[in-house]
């Protein structure tokens, strides 16, 4: 891997919509408006994110969430105001795939539901992009459900390639050379 890159500066980002939000990295202290995040996401949404009909996340993935390993892993937030501080309406992260000898991480993103289509997600992967290629990644690859269309036409729109998955016609694999 290459020499840990400086932390996320964080920045502000303006929608197509002109809502406003704050891109940064994650902290250990976002746990508990992750879990609200989470809370508030459709089925649909966490069946598309988690592959899986999850109603809770696990402490154990809540933590390596919002621990991630500089140099290896990066997990970035879109946040705006909210009565309690924040809330969360974007998360996209990338994780070293787990084959010890591959330079491949994996990402995941998911947006609230109310802040799709405003060209929030273009912002959020490309920065993961970028990272990955500074932590010395040569491939970011995801795993995504067939019928997952806005993931897939963005996918597509960051020159992933997308590819079937061989014996699982319900999945495909995106992947982009960094
Ligand atoms: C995947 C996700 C992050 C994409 O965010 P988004 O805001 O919908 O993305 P965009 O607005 O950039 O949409 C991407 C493209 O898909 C298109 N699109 C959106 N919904 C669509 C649909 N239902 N059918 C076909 N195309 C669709 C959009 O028109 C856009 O194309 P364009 O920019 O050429 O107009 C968001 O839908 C999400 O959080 N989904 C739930 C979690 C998930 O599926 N994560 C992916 C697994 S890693």
């Amino acid at each position: 891997m290459a020499t840990v890159q400086p932390p996320f500066r964080p920045r502000r980002f303006r929608c197509r919509d002109g809502r406003e939000v704050r891109l940064r990295a994650i902290q250990a202290a976002d746990a508990p408006e992750i879990v609200q995040a989470f809370e508030r996401l459709s089925p649909q949404s966490r069946y598309a994110r988690f592959m899986a009909h999850k109603k809770e996340l696990s402490s154990a993935a809540l933590e390596r969430g919002v621990h991630p390993q500089p140099g290896r892993d990066c997990a970035l937030v879109a946040t705006v105001p909210a009565a309690d501080g924040i809330d969360i309406v974007g998360a996209a992260q990338y994780v070293h795939n787990g084959e010890d000898s591959a330079r491949t991480c994996e990402f995941a993103i998911t947006l609230a539901e109310d802040w799709r289509g405003c060209g929030l997600a273009p912002v959020l992967l490309a920065s993961l992009l970028r990272r990955a290629r500074r932590d010395g990644y040569q491939t970011m690859e995801g795993w995504v459900i067939a019928e997952n269309a806005a993931m897939l036409a963005l996918a597509r729109k960051l020159r992933f390639t997308v590819e079937p998955v061989p014996g699982d016609f319900a999945m495909l694999r995106v992947v982009r050379a960094l």
